[in-house]
């Protein structure tokens, strides 16, 4: 029956990343720096509030949007953190995971033949999705921009066919932000134009030394903007399975449907949870931000002493070094740094073609693992 497939299902392939952990499970010694959430637990507080829900039964259905307790505690976050005003009973979608949140937003959006626009090299998951609904993922090279999608690049881009630009940033797996200036120059090219623009968010709260901005709190752009967040990382919750959509309500009642008929809610027993994290834990992101940046800053370091060519991320948690000079190709250096110096990291070019020349490399793992698997690593590479 495998010839009944649908063919843009069967022409997807197992995200690279998993591949490679495949792979990983073979040596156990290996220092990991592959994985992307957080290695802090969920806060204490949050996890009561999960328990409370199960001793006191709230554990039926709730609201396809979501808990109306939850939306405006999610409505109320992001207007106290970054300045964004969505009405909480019309304009937010309680999603399971960001992930199920990109898939609604694309579902909604997207056509047989509808061009996407999005940086490379990207979080892998954008471009299946695109895809099953029929759209054309059109890349910009980000590679001579610092990882970052400029304002001109989306210009030449766009076509009749641009139905939505994509903007994934702090990024995965660069580390990448946009600032506000780099965030007004696309917003000068896209507020008069019919596309819509996908903000993924999810590391907004994990923002080295600066402020957060979104693309929708500029002028003109939150009419078309579709922002993506949740608390995967922020409230280092990845196994809730919370996220949340935000948008006007004219696309908003479109999405829901979508989320309806797909999921009906999230769950319950995660979104009262969500709700502490969203009113109680509001800083709860703080203390883990200053141990993520204390690593990013020691493992960049190591990495430049050893002559390594990075860009200094500025957000998320990941570092995406060039390793084109030891003419390897990212696969054959990961699997080779695994095997010979017992270190796994992601091959680059997991995350699309452009990442091609490039490693990820995770710090969400204690400074002993860090020091450790820099040290391994620079041995590793004094060998080629
Ligand atoms: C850029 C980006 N978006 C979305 C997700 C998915 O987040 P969630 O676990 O909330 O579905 C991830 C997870 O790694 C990510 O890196």
């Amino acid at each position: 029956m495998e010839h009944l497939i649908n063919t843009q299902v069967k022409n997807i392939q197992i995200s690279g990343i998993r591949q490679f952990f495949n792979r990983v499970a073979q040596f156990p010694d290996a220092i990991q720096l592959t994985i992307g959430q957080p290695d802090f637990p969920t806060p204490e507080h949050i996890k009561e509030a999960g328990k409370k829900a199960i001793a006191e039964n709230k554990t039926g259905y709730t609201k396809n949007a979501g808990l109306d307790e939850l939306c405006l505690a999610a409505t109320n976050f992001i207007e106290f953190k970054y300045k964004l005003t969505y009405n909480p009973k019309t304009e937010v979608i309680t999603t399971i995971g960001a992930s199920q949140g990109i898939d609604i937003a694309f579902r909604t959006i997207l056509e047989e033949g509808s061009e996407v626009i999005l940086p490379g090299p990207v979080y892998p998951a954008y471009e299946p999705i695109i895809k099953m609904c029929g759209g054309i993922p059109v890349y910009a090279d980000t590679r001579e921009t610092g990882f970052k999608i400029t304002a001109k690049q989306i210009e030449s881009l766009i076509t009749s066919k641009t139905r939505c630009v994509m903007l994934p940033y702090p990024s995965n797996p660069t580390g990448c932000i946009l600032t506000k200036t780099e965030l007004a120059e696309i917003a000068q090219v896209l507020q008069d134009r019919n596309v819509f623009v996908l903000s993924d968010e999810i590391y907004s709260e994990l923002v080295y030394g600066q402020k957060h901005y979104s693309i929708a709190s500029f002028p003109g752009m939150k009419e078309k903007t579709i922002i993506i967040n949740g608390l995967s990382k922020s409230h280092s919750m990845t196994g809730w399975r919370v996220g949340f959509v935000f948008a006007p309500e004219n696309i908003a009642k479109h999405m829901l449907k979508v989320h309806q008929y797909n999921v009906s809610c999230a769950s319950s027993i995660s979104q009262w949870a969500a709700v502490q994290a969203l009113t109680k834990g509001v800083d709860d992101a703080s203390a883990m931000r200053g141990e993520y940046e204390k690593r990013r800053d020691y493992v960049y370091d190591r990495l430049v002493s050893m002559g390594i060519e990075v860009v200094k991320p500025e957000g998320a948690f990941y570092l995406f070094p060039s390793i084109a000079k030891f003419g390897l190709n990212a696969e054959e250096f990961a699997i080779r740094l695994l095997e010979e110096g017992k270190v796994a990291c992601v091959p680059g070019s997991a995350f699309s073609g452009y990442g091609e020349g490039y490693l990820r490399l995770s710090y969400a793992y204690s400074m002993e693992i860090l020091e450790e698997g820099c040290n391994r690593f620079e041995r590793f590479i004094a060998t080629l």
